[in-house]
């Protein structure tokens, strides 16, 4: 079989999918994406595709492929980049990242949190400067994050894992907002459901986003749900950035109806370095690092090695998404 791999992976990874000689591999061999183009000619006739999150898999690459293609696997969790109505047409098999970065992305999350809550961003910039000054009372005062009520919408693992960890710090209440009731996530971690976004939001002092993007979360926070956020509330977003509309949220934090927001993930990416929204002091934004830990890294590509082979001997995928 022939595997297209759209990228060069973490080193073990590397050295796995080259030391496979049951397969002939295409790849393009650098950290940089490959260019749509080459994609579009390098995937022709290929059994399998090793994709990354920046790859569109749409029906115009699975034509392109051709009908030889079984399985496309992605190094990441989200699938929002995949045409899922195409592969699931053409019984092509999708394998995902899953657990193996929930850890880090939940770390990832925290940090963001409380770099968020503490101001860092303003904190480091003055820090370089000599607006430094005397240690005096009223100097960056930020946010407590104890006894605060916070909410997580999207409640799957990664939701789960940030909740595990936001109990440490005492919440007065833990709410999820999810199509989905999860009991047994419901009785371990103390939260609970609150299906009703404007009531979610207008209870909640921390917003966490980490549901996917789907047709239902695009832009689910904009102007008209972002008028029920509680006044200096924080949102926090770890998914991904279609789920926010960021000039909706440029306003809302120029007029206070956000306190604060940490955005790991933007639309588009990379975020234009002439957005306003990265000259607001409150708000922290991140080039979407939420997994990046070369332990993490390597688990995803060994993860998607095993499925892009899985896939193309027609075995079971380890990981794979339901179509
Ligand atoms: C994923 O896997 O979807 C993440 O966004 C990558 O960090």
């Amino acid at each position: 079989p022939r595997i297209l791999c759209t990228r060069l992976l973490t080193p073990l990874a590397q050295r796995r999918l080259e030391s496979e000689t049951r397969i002939s591999l295409v790849q393009w061999r650098s950290e940089a994406p490959m260019p749509r183009a080459e994609l579009l000619s390098q995937i022709q006739g290929v059994d399998g595709a090793l994709v990354l999150l920046t790859d569109k898999i749409d029906a115009e690459a699975v034509d392109a492929a051709g009908p030889g293609l079984k399985v496309v696997s992605t190094v990441s969790v989200g699938y929002d980049h995949v045409h899922t109505p195409t592969l699931a047409q053409r019984n092509i098999k999708l394998g995902i990242t899953p657990d193996v970065l929930t850890d880090a992305s939940a770390e990832l999350t925290l940090g963001l949190l409380l770099a968020t809550a503490r101001r860092f961003k303003e904190a480091m910039a003055i820090a370089k400067t000599d607006n430094w000054g005397a240690w005096n009372p009223f100097f960056l005062t930020g946010s407590l994050i104890r006894g605060k009520s916070m909410g997580i919408i999207g409640f799957g693992r990664i939701g789960q894992a940030v909740a595990e960890r936001l109990r440490a710090f005492h919440p007065s209440t833990l709410n999820y907002y999810s199509p989905s009731q999860k009991p047994d996530a419901e009785r371990s971690l103390g939260a609970t459901r609150i299906q009703d976004l404007p009531s979610f939001l207008s209870t909640t002092d921390i917003v966490i986003v980490t549901c996917k993007l789907t047709n239902d979360t695009r832009g689910l926070l904009n102007s008209e749900t972002m008028k029920h956020f509680k006044k200096d509330s924080i949102l926090i977003n770890t998914a991904r950035g279609g789920i926010i509309n960021h000039d909706d949220l440029y306003s809302a934090l120029v007029s206070g109806t956000i306190g604060a927001a940490g955005l790991d993930v933007t639309d588009p990416e990379p975020f234009p370095a002439a957005h306003p929204l990265h000259t607001l002091p409150n708000c922290l934004i991140l080039p979407h690092i939420g997994s990046a830990t070369m332990e993490t890294r390597e688990a995803m590509s060994d993860l998607a090695v095993s499925n892009v082979l899985a896939g193309v001997f027609g075995e079971e995928l380890p990981a794979s998404v339901k179509l």
